[in-house]
């Protein structure tokens, strides 16, 4: 059996080692992925974009029509003494996660259920600069996972098996393509740079709305980038100046290979481009650096 790391966790009301928190088999989240969950940065022992991930978690938790069992501030707490409890940890990374809770098996959203509450921090190193300067090479693959994407719900089958394609090519990501189209990564948004300008595909329900799909707004409009969402073809993603992606853990990242040839033109092809520098210097200076 995998011997579990003694992160601190949150279950139900009470703090432990999460090598020491234990579940019901029957839990719905066990049984159906019937749950939501959110996966947050902290930096400098401080939350990251707490407010946008809040709202992210509460609209998924109405699509599933579970009553968040707890305020922000509650949130907020539960939040912040996980990360009191990685002391020597700077960057740190928290995972919550909410069922609609235990029942005898029945497809029905049975009424009147306790949700299960659950949270760990970890800690979270900062990617490293020969990654960073190399960037990440990727495969791209069918966009097979169901059409309500946009939740982001604990059932990941789906991205489990695209995360494996990737795996399999010893490749970092997979970057799913639906009709043509691109939508996402596996565990990330995908973004391209055409004409200068970063590119991402429209808010839908065939992808996650990333919280970093905001962030790189901003960042492009202090950077004085072009930023658009719209629909990117793939013959647009081959063509691409430079691809990205973006998730909480991975922050920003080039892609300096796609199906095993490098993306982008000239001297800068197979690596990482000027936009996506700039936009690491900006997510940089965006992060909290100093705890209070
Ligand atoms: N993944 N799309 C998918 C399918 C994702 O799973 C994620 C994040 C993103 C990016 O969202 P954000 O910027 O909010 O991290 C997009 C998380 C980190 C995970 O499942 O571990």
């Amino acid at each position: 059996m995998t011997v579990l790391p003694d992160y601190p966790c949150y279950l139900n009301g009470a703090y432990g080692p999460l090598s020491e928190a234990r579940i019901s088999p029957m839990d719905r989240g066990f049984i159906f992925g019937d749950g939501i969950y959110e996966v947050l940065p902290v930096y400098a022992r401080r939350l990251f974009r707490f407010e946008a991930h809040m709202e992210r978690m509460e609209r998924g938790l109405a699509r599933l029509r579970i009553e968040n069992p707890h305020t922000r501030a509650e949130w907020l707490a539960i939040a912040r003494k996980l990360i009191e409890q990685l002391p020597d940890e700077e960057s740190q990374r928290i995972y919550l996660q909410i069922t609609r809770g235990v029942a005898m098996r029945n497809h029905v959203m049975l009424p009147d259920l306790v949700p299960t509450v659950f949270a760990y921090t970890n800690p979270a190193p900062p990617m490293s600069a020969e990654l960073r300067h190399q960037g990440l090479a990727c495969v791209t693959a069918r966009d097979f996972r169901w059409e309500q994407a946009d939740i982001k719900c604990v059932s990941l089958l789906g991205n489990v098996l695209a995360r494996q394609i990737s795996a399999d090519a010893g490749a970092a990501e997979t970057i799913l393509l639906r009709d043509g189209f691109l939508t996402e990564g596996s565990s990330s948004n995908v973004w391209i740079v055409k004409e200068g300008a970063l590119l991402g595909p429209p808010r839908g329900e065939h992808l996650l709305e990333g919280i970093r799909v905001e962030l790189l707004r901003e960042l492009c409009g202090e950077c004085g980038i072009g930023y658009n969402l719209c629909p990117i073809s793939e013959a647009e993603l081959f063509a691409a100046d430079e691809v990205l992606l973006s998730s909480a853990g991975r922050e920003v990242v080039a892609v300096t290979t796609l199906d095993h040839e490098p993306v982008g033109h000239g001297a800068l092809r197979g690596k990482p481009g000027p936009v996506y520098a700039r936009l690491y210097e900006a997510y940089q200076n965006a992060k909290p650096t100093q705890s209070i």
